[in-house]
Order: structure tokens, then sequence, then C-alpha cells
């Protein structure tokens, strides 16, 4: 299907920061390479350093063959995509600086705009606000928000009021990057386009379900960042609740933007809350020490020069209940850390035994069927079933066999999810972006849990680098007599 694309103006604030060369200038690259973006398009690099156009390219330049594949950088393309990338000097908080790039803005006719703010959120309302005094908001400009939006509700609402002075509701999207993710939207295809699967997605058939997303990494350079936040903010509150929404929600009536975000939203209040009095028993916090992976000795957590005390988790697991008809009585496990043995990203659907087993299989437990969604390291969607083995036994003998429904051998080029989503941007499409009631509701549902473990109900535990976590993370699971699943 020919798409009509229109030619679009990108504004990247923060262009010089990690996120910007890492992900956003390679997604824009990959999309202009593949014929995604429009030849008028142009991509404007907003930043607090001064330089000159020469050197914007050519650091645009180093930046892009170290953080993309060798293979999909290539002179000849990169010859015409230095010609759409711009770069100007504006000091965020100084209104007077923004007159250069209101220049450069008026220079084109693009009339499509999108302002990517890959800034710390404290400059959102300065950015937005001084956006508008220059007149450079249209009914059409859209403006993207990086996480983190927040540290909190009240926090949240705070930055979020501020840009909605500026911006209409729709004109925002808020940006998870997990939900570019090819698998996590196929989570969608599996659920609501197989006709076998909605009959067993709910209690009378699933013992529970268990969300990983574990890090080999550290704080990469980030401790500043990260400190302040830890695992709960950085990771459960965004990620891995997007992605227990989009297991547990409810069919949506189209795949309209709000019909997908109406139903996230139900399950974010269908949360059992967690409070003080349980919080004890269904959640666990950790940090790292020092250990090793792959071999290679990892200092701890508090090792890190720019950390002095903290009590920042690098991990967290959590046990969450969702109070509705579907998921009575079903529990969601959900962990994610840094400095894990390895990077694994995972959804595990358990379930249930069948009601009665014929089968002896030597005395040997007849395991039960499990759906597991790999996202990283790669791509993989495995259905296990019950088989027998193929042999002339007395006994008939049982094993489990897996069925591939997705299988991570493919050679093409896997998009990252920030192509999908900055793609989205560029064509109005915010259907995987959050809406203001969800970032708020999962913020309600987590502040909970963090004021309780700032009064240290929780203790504070250890694991060394490159093991899966403290043993109390392996106790949550265990007491309701169920196991992490492991490859
Ligand atoms: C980011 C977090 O949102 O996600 C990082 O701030 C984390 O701390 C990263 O490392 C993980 O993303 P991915 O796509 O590598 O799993």
């Amino acid at each position: 299907m020919n798409e009509i694309k229109k030619p679009t103006d990108i504004i990247i604030f923060g262009a010089y920061g990690d996120l910007s060369f890492r992900k956003l200038i390679p997604a824009l690259y990959h999309l202009f390479s593949d014929g995604y973006l429009e030849e008028e398009s142009r991509i404007i690099s907003v930043s607090r350093q001064k330089l000159s156009r020469k050197e914007h390219i050519k650091l645009t330049k180093e930046k892009l063959s170290e953080f993309i594949e060798k293979e999909s950088f290539s002179n000849e393309v990169f010859d015409k995509f230095k010609e759409i990338i711009h770069s100007v000097y504006v000091d965020f908080a100084d209104n007077d600086s923004y007159k250069d790039l209101k220049k450069i803005l008026d220079e084109s006719s693009n009339e499509d705009r999108v302002s990517y703010l890959s800034t710390s959120p404290n400059f959102f309302g300065d950015i937005c606000k001084s956006l508008s005094h220059w007149e450079l908001i249209k009914p059409t400009s859209r403006v993207v928000l990086e996480k983190p939006i927040g540290k909190d509700l009240e926090s949240a609402r705070e930055i979020n009021n501020e840009v909605l002075k500026y911006f209409n509701e729709n004109q925002i999207y808020r940006i998870d990057h997990y939900l570019g993710k090819n698998t996590v939207q196929n989570i969608l295809a599996l659920r609501f386009a197989n006709r076998i699967i909605m009959p067993l997605w709910d209690a009378t058939n699933i013992d529970h379900i268990q969300i990983t997303v574990a890090e080999s990494v550290g704080v990469e350079g980030r401790a500043g960042y990260y400190d302040q936040y830890g695992a709960m903010r950085d990771m459960i509150q965004n990620h891995l609740m997007q992605l227990l929404c989009l297991v547990a929600m409810e069919p949506p009536c189209s795949l309209d933007a709000n019909s997908i975000r109406d139903e996230k939203v139900k399950v974010l209040r269908s949360l059992r809350p967690i409070t003080r009095e349980n919080v004890a028993a269904n959640t666990v916090r950790a940090q790292y020490s020092n250990g090793s992976i792959n071999g290679q000795p990892v200092p701890g957590y508090l090792d890190n020069k720019d950390i002095e005390e903290s009590l920042t988790e690098t991990f967290a697991a959590l046990r969450v209940d969702i109070d509705n008809w579907r998921w009575n009585g079903v529990p969601f496990y959900i962990r994610s850390g840094k400095r894990m043995e390895k990077r694994n990203s995972e959804i595990v659907i358990q379930f249930k035994d069948v009601p009665y087993s014929i089968f002896q299989n030597n005395g040997e437990p007849v395991s039960s069927n499990k759906l597991v969604i790999t996202l990283q390291p790669e791509e993989s969607i495995t259905l296990s079933l019950i088989n027998k083995v193929p042999e002339l036994s007395e006994n008939m003998r049982l094993e489990e066999v897996d069925l591939e429904l997705i299988s991570p051998s493919s050679t093409k080029r896997k998009n990252e999810a920030y192509e999908r989503l900055l793609l989205d941007v560029v064509r109005s499409n915010p259907t995987l972006f959050m809406r203001l009631d969800e970032v708020e509701s999962a913020w309600k549902w987590v502040d909970s849990i963090l004021e309780a473990w700032e009064d240290n109900i929780v203790p504070m535990k250890k694991y060394a680098a490159g093991t899966n976590g403290p043993s109390a993370g392996v106790q949550l699971i265990a007491k309701d007599g169920r196991d992490w699943h492991e490859d």
C-alpha cells in the first residue's frame, strides 16, 4: 500500500545526549534509508552545545557508525542524509535563544512539525513555553515526551500540566519504547487474531503469568539519573506495567488509539493496591554487589564513582494481582534488574495442569503447557506442548516439545523500537504512546509501594552481579509453590 508521506520537520531537543545518538539518529537514518521519510523532511538537532555545521555532520557520522550495524551504514546514503540534518544552539531555559531555531523553521514550508523532548523533564515546561512564545506550535504539531515523566504521581502531574498549557492531549506523544518492540505489538495479534488462543486466556486455564526484564548491563554512565530513580521508577512503572497491560487487557473494540488505551487503563485501575500492610509479602527490592558476568569481574553498584551512599534498588520483584473477572486468582510475577546473569526479557504464560492425568510417565511429573514470549535478546514465541517419546517402552513416556510460533532465525534487519515509534509520530498515530490517565494510574499504584519502601518496611537485599537477583526474589514465587522460568 502506498502511503502519502508528508514532509516533516523533526526537532530533537537534547540532540547531543546519549539517547539521541544511540537511538534517535540511527532510527531516523534507517527510516530515511528505507524511504519512509519524505525527501523534504528535515531533522533539526537542538542542543546547548555550539558546533559548526561541519563539526555537527562529522560527529553525527561518527556516532552513526558507532551505533548502527556496519552493514547498515553506507557513505552514499549518509551523503544524502546529511542534506536533511541541521543543528542549532538553544539554551532551553533562555527564551531569547530560540530565535535561531525559529529562523530555521521559518525557512521551510513544511507544515508538519514534531518536537522530540529528549532532555531532562525539568526543561519540558520551558521548551514548550518558548515554542509557543515564538509561535512555533501549529495545530498539526506534535510533541514527544521521553521518560522519565516524573518521579511520582505529583511530579508527573506537574510536568504534564506544564506541557498541556501549550499542547492538547492529542498532540502529546508520551513514549515508552517497549511498545515499539515488534514482539510487544505481536501480543495484540497473538491474542486478538487467533481464535484458538481466545478461550484459553483467563483464570480457568492459566495458573500464573511471569514477566521478566533482566539486563546484564549496569547503569552505563547514567548513575546520576539512575540513582534518583531505581528499578521501580526506571523499568517497572513504565515498561513492565505496559507489558502487563497488553497481556491482561480485554479485547479493544478496534485498533484505534483510544480503544486500546481505554482497555489498558482499566487494567491499571484493577491492580490490587500494594500498601504498607501487604508490601512485605508482595515485593522484593535489592541492589547488586560485586560479582562477575561472563567470567569478567564486575564492581558493585556502590563502587560506581558517581554514587556514594545509596539505597536505590537495582532489582525489583513483585507479585501483582488483578481484581477483575478474567484474572481473579491468577498472580502476575514481575521482576526487573540490572547486572543480572544475562540479558533476557520474556513473558511466560503458565497454563494449569490437565484436570486429571491418565499418564504415569514412569513416576516423572508431566509438565503443563506454557507459552513463552521472548522479547530479547532474540524475538520468539514458543508454545510448549506435551508429546509422546517415540519409543517402544511398555509405559508411555511423555516429553515437552516446543512449537515455535516465531522463530528467531530471520536474517532480515530487525527494525528498532524507535524506528516504529518515530514513524508513528510522523504518521500522527498515537496508538503506541501513553495517554495521560495511563501514566497517572501507573504512578498512583507504584507510589504506594515506593512510600512503603522509603519507610523501610521492606529490607533492601543484596545480590551478586551476574546472578538472577537475591534469594528473596526466588522466595517471592516459591512461597506460592511456583518457580521462575529458566531456559
Ligand atoms: C530504559 C531504561 O528505558 O530502558 C534503561 O532507562 C534500560 O535503564 C533500558 O537499560 C532497557 O531497554 P532495552 O530496550 O535495552 O531493554
